[in-house]
């Protein structure tokens, strides 16, 4: 089966009913999208397939064949962060981080789709992200300045971008 993950096309051996999650982890070894709940539930395991949001750990391998994989390692380009990435910085958004690859996954669908979201528009896209440790309100901060709402260096627009790697 081909999967087309951060740009780079891949022939994988695996069951076709293998779940992304664990396609990208063990066979991938892209162990930046992090196993949560198993059930679609914390958001911890999102990627996003053609530009939008998905939970890796409920998608089987078979259906994504043929669409545009990001994971959190093809975010940055150059060895520079990704916008969303830098603003996380600049907000010093982690805490213990575990949950922190999903948020920015899904941050990055996001301002894809709504290059400069309200704050209601924000608690909308992100609720489905747990982060135990209440990471929120910087989640937004981090969220508004990728978008160029809050004072950030980062053009609004610029932040939704996924790479081109075509
Ligand atoms: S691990 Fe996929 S949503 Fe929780
Ligand atoms: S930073 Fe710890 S779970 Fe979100």
């Amino acid at each position: 089966m081909e999967l087309t993950v951060n740009g780079r096309t891949v022939q994988l051996d695996v069951d076709p009913e293998m779940l992304l999650l664990w396609a990208l982890r063990d066979v991938l070894g892209l162990t930046g999208t992090k196993f949560g709940c198993g059930v679609a539930q914390c958001g911890a395991c999102t990627v996003i397939v053609d530009g939008g949001a998905r939970r890796s750990c409920v998608t089987p391998v078979q259906s994504v064949a043929g669409s545009q994989i990001t994971t959190i390692e093809g975010l940055a380009i150059n060895g520079k962060p990704h916008p969303v990435q830098q603003a996380w910085i600049d907000e010093q958004v982690p805490q213990c981080g575990y949950c922190q690859a999903g948020q920015i996954m899904s941050a990055v669908a996001l301002l894809q789709e709504i290059p400069e979201p309200t704050e209601d528009e924000i608690a909308r896209a992100m609720t489905g992200n747990y982060c135990r440790c209440g990471t929120y309100p910087a989640i937004r901060a981090a969220v508004l300045r990728a978008s160029g709402q809050d004072g950030g260096a980062t053009a609004a627009g610029a932040a939704g971008r996924v790479p081109d790697r075509g």
